[in-house]
Parts: structure tokens; sequence; C-alpha cells
């Protein structure tokens, strides 16, 4: 680990994320056990969240912990004060912070100011723990990381940063397909390595291991809606596209999906979606993560 805080997947060597999602398969297996008995975890919210936060929410729990739930309307981060006093501030009563924010300089402000681990839940730039959790469901679904080939069709957002930076650190051969204009950005690019990037749908779905896709249009980006929807039309997943990946090629979604945009109705249904076991397996990476950096 490059620190104390988890705010990027490249924060993590290869040999770290096979340690976590080794313990994520332990602890899945392994039920309750109170590793975390009387820590306790903030969770700083300036966007909504289903998964993120009942994942965190009740891995604690299960580890003996507990959890306070802070929405930008309390905490009103960098407005009602600033982010480096509400770090200081929390460390003093917390051993660890969940922040989800608008931007990503928030999140690394208040690792920078706070003296416990901060764990970035989904800022504009990466989405680390949805990640962590997808490498694990890759894992199990496929019993290895390296060498595959990973495509993500449609936005170059924080989670498509966060994947790219991932197939790069586990030796995954990744491809994206966006529209002009929404490919990833140059920072991200320079630090993936086997990184295919096309405008075409069809020849990054070829032979893939893995079809992932997430929305058109992130949290924060509601006026874009419209554009996006143009832009992005031919990006669809729907299942002639899923047809061209390999023949046990499983597709992935972080959720929330939006049917009919980024994926065709009814595919979720199909048998190659994970997409509900991608969601499970955010409460056992969750555990893995906050006991390595929370646990004694
Ligand atoms: N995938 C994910 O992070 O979902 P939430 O926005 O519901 O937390
Ligand atoms: N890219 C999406 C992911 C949600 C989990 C967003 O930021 O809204």
């Amino acid at each position: 680990m490059k620190g104390k805080d988890l705010l990027s997947i490249a924060d993590l060597d290869s040999g770290e994320i096979h340690g976590l999602i080794d313990s994520a398969i332990t602890l899945k297996r392994g039920g309750r056990k109170a590793l975390l008995e009387g820590k306790m975890l903030a969770l700083i919210f300036e966007k909504p969240s289903l998964r993120t936060r009942v994942s965190f929410d009740v891995a604690m729990k299960q580890l003996g912990g507990d959890t306070i739930y802070l929405s930008q309307a309390e905490v009103g981060l960098g407005q009602r004060e600033p982010i480096s006093d509400v770090a200081r501030v929390l460390s003093r009563y917390v051993d660890g912070i969940v922040a989800r924010t608008f931007s990503h300089q928030s999140v690394e402000l208040l690792a920078q100011y706070a003296s416990v681990p901060v764990i970035n839940g989904l800022s504009d730039e990466e989405h680390p723990c949805q990640v962590l959790s997808d490498l694990l469901t890759i894992y199990e679904k496929k019993g290895t990381l390296e060498g595959l080939i990973v495509t993500y069709i449609g936005d170059a957002n924080n989670v498509a940063n966060s994947l790219l930076l991932a197939a790069s650190i586990m030796g995954m051969d990744f491809r994206i397909a966006s529209p002009q204009g929404y490919g990833p950005a140059e920072k991200f690019l320079v630090q993936g390595r086997k990184t295919l990037l096309t405008q075409d749908p069809k020849q990054a779905a070829r032979d893939a291991d893995v079809v992932y896709t997430d929305v058109w249009t992130s949290m924060g980006q509601e006026a874009e809606a419209e554009r996006r929807r143009m832009a992005f039309s031919g990006y669809q997943v729907d299942s002639r596209l899923l047809s061209l990946a390999k023949g046990e090629a499983i597709f992935m979604h972080p959720l929330p999906a939006h049917h009919g945009e980024e994926i065709a109705e009814g595919l979720l249904e199909l048998p190659q979606s994970v997409v509900f076991d991608q969601a499970e397996n955010r409460l056992h990476m969750q555990k893995a993560i906050l006991v390595k950096l929370l646990g004694v």
C-alpha cells in the first residue's frame, strides 16, 4: 500500500490485490467474525448510494463494529466547514472514513488531513472498491485474472478508470470502446499498460472473456444526459454484441443500470450476466478492505 488510505486502485500492487481477494473469499466462507470489535466507521456521502452504503454498513456490523452515516446536508464538506477540519475532527471520533465525493480532490484532501484510513467510496475519477469486488467476481468465475481479455463498452468514467488501472496491475488485456470525446483521460492511459482504445464496440467485444459496461450519465452529469444519450446511441450492450465474445464470457455492470440505455432490456436475465454476484461481492470485499485498513 502506498499509505494508510485506499483512494485509487493504483494504491495497491498485484500481490496486495490477490491478498484482498483471498481474504474476501475466506470471509465469504467464514461468516461472521468480530475482527473489528469496537471500531467505528464514518460514511460521508455527497451522492446517493445503495450498494456502497449498505455493504459497508453491513460489513462493519457483521465484523463487530459500527457505522455513522453523514449525508452532504449534515456534514457540508467544504461548505459548512473546510474538508481539512472535517478530516481532523472525525479522526478524533472514528477509526476510518469512507467518502463518496463529487471531486476526487475532496477525498484526497480528507486523506491528507485525516489520521485514520480514508477509503474512496466513488469519486468523479475512480471507484476502487467496486473494481476490487469485480476482480473477486472475475476470479471466482474464471479461476484466474492474468491473461484475460476485459472489454469495457461506453463512457470512460470512474468505474472504467479503476478497471483500466486494475487490468494493468493484474496483467489483464483491457479494451475500451467509447465514442469520440468520451475515452479515457491521458493520465489513466499512461498508467494502463495494455489498453486497446477503439470507437468500435464489436472490435472490442470480439473474443473477450469479460464484457463490462456502466451508465452513460454518471451521478453529477445529469444536465448532459440528453447529449450523452445521443453520443452513446451505438454503444448499447445487447445479446448480439455479447455473442461476439467468447462462448463462456461473462457480462458485468456495477449497477445501478439504466435498462434500455447502456444495456438492452432483459440483458441482466441472460445466463452470462453476473451482476448480482458482483453486488453481493461488494459486501465480502468491503470486509476484506476494512480488515486490512482498520484491523489490528
Ligand atoms: N455500484 C455502486 O457503487 O452502487 P451504489 O451507487 O448504489 O453504491
Ligand atoms: N459511473 C457511475 C457509477 C455508479 C456506481 C456513477 O458515477 O454514477
